[in-house]
């Protein structure tokens, strides 16, 4: 055997598909900086909306195979507090991608058994926005495979913002405030801790997404844009994934 071989044979060992992987070594909870789609459209010189509409069709594979391995949760960032500031003529196409998300979607997504949930501000949307989530998550709610969770008009401090609000406005005395009742003051209620974020385009920042779910996240960052994210490179940041040892702070845990 030539030594390029070999080579081939321990870059296979390490990037094993997930297909292989053991069900106890997958994420329940995995949530996704979708990055890239601008720098993905200016290299092909092309509109910034072109880059997005192109990530949506990653979100699409992303999620059917999330579905498929059996992931529990699938979050993805898809606009937060802060991409109000781009130009208006970008956020006017990302909101009306959303739109056309929705609609398009939501059948396929009830067919195949995916309950949606919105986790953001959703006040600052238009009323027909708000409608389509209000439909979507009415189609989906009693559906019981992967709880995909769309971020939008999402930003972390907010999020703990509003909660710390609906805990006062509902007279929750100090002393019933602990790490449970916070968590269900959340937008994330009910949700398993996140496991694993990824973050595309090689970026390494949180950029305000999940701090309260994603506190012992495991964190992977491929250099691939999101719209050239693939089933494979999805493959394999999850065995990068089963490969780091996780301590919570302590032993590890595996
Ligand atoms: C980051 O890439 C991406 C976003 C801000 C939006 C993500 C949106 C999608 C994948 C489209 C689907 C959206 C909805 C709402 C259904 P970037 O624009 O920051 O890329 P860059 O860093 O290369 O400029």
């Amino acid at each position: 055997m030539k030594p390029s071989q070999w080579w081939g044979l321990i870059r296979r060992k390490r990037a094993a598909p997930a297909a292989e992987l053991a069900a106890d070594a997958l994420p329940r909870h995995v949530a996704i900086i979708m990055d890239g789609n601008g720098r993905w459209a200016k290299r092909r010189m092309l509109p910034r909306e072109l880059g997005h509409r192109a990530g949506v069709e990653s979100m699409r594979a992303i999620i059917r195979e999330s579905g498929r391995l059996g992931i529990a949760a699938l979050t993805l960032y898809a606009f937060s507090t802060e991409n109000w500031s781009r130009s208006d003529e970008e956020v006017s196409a990302l909101m009306g991608l959303m739109l056309e998300c929705f609609r398009k979607e939501a059948e396929e997504l009830n067919r195949s058994n995916v309950r949606v949930r919105v986790i953001g501000d959703t006040s600052r949307l238009s009323a027909e926005h708000r409608g389509e989530i209000a439909r979507v998550s009415k189609l989906t709610g009693r559906n019981s495979g992967l709880q995909l969770n769309l971020a939008l008009n999402y930003g972390g401090r907010d999020e703990i913002v509003r909660a710390v609000r609906k805990l006062v406005d509902d007279g929750v005395s100090s002393d019933k405030v602990n790490e449970k009742t916070f968590a269900d003051a959340l937008d994330t209620a009910g949700l398993p801790d996140v496991d694993l974020v990824i973050r595309t385009s090689g970026e390494m920042r949180m950029s305000n997404f999940l701090p309260y779910l994603a506190a012992y996240a495991e964190y992977v960052a491929p250099e691939t844009l999101w719209p050239d994210y693939s089933v494979e490179e999805y493959h394999k940041s999850l065995a990068v994934y089963a490969g780091r040892s996780r301590r919570f702070g302590g032993r590890p845990a595996k």
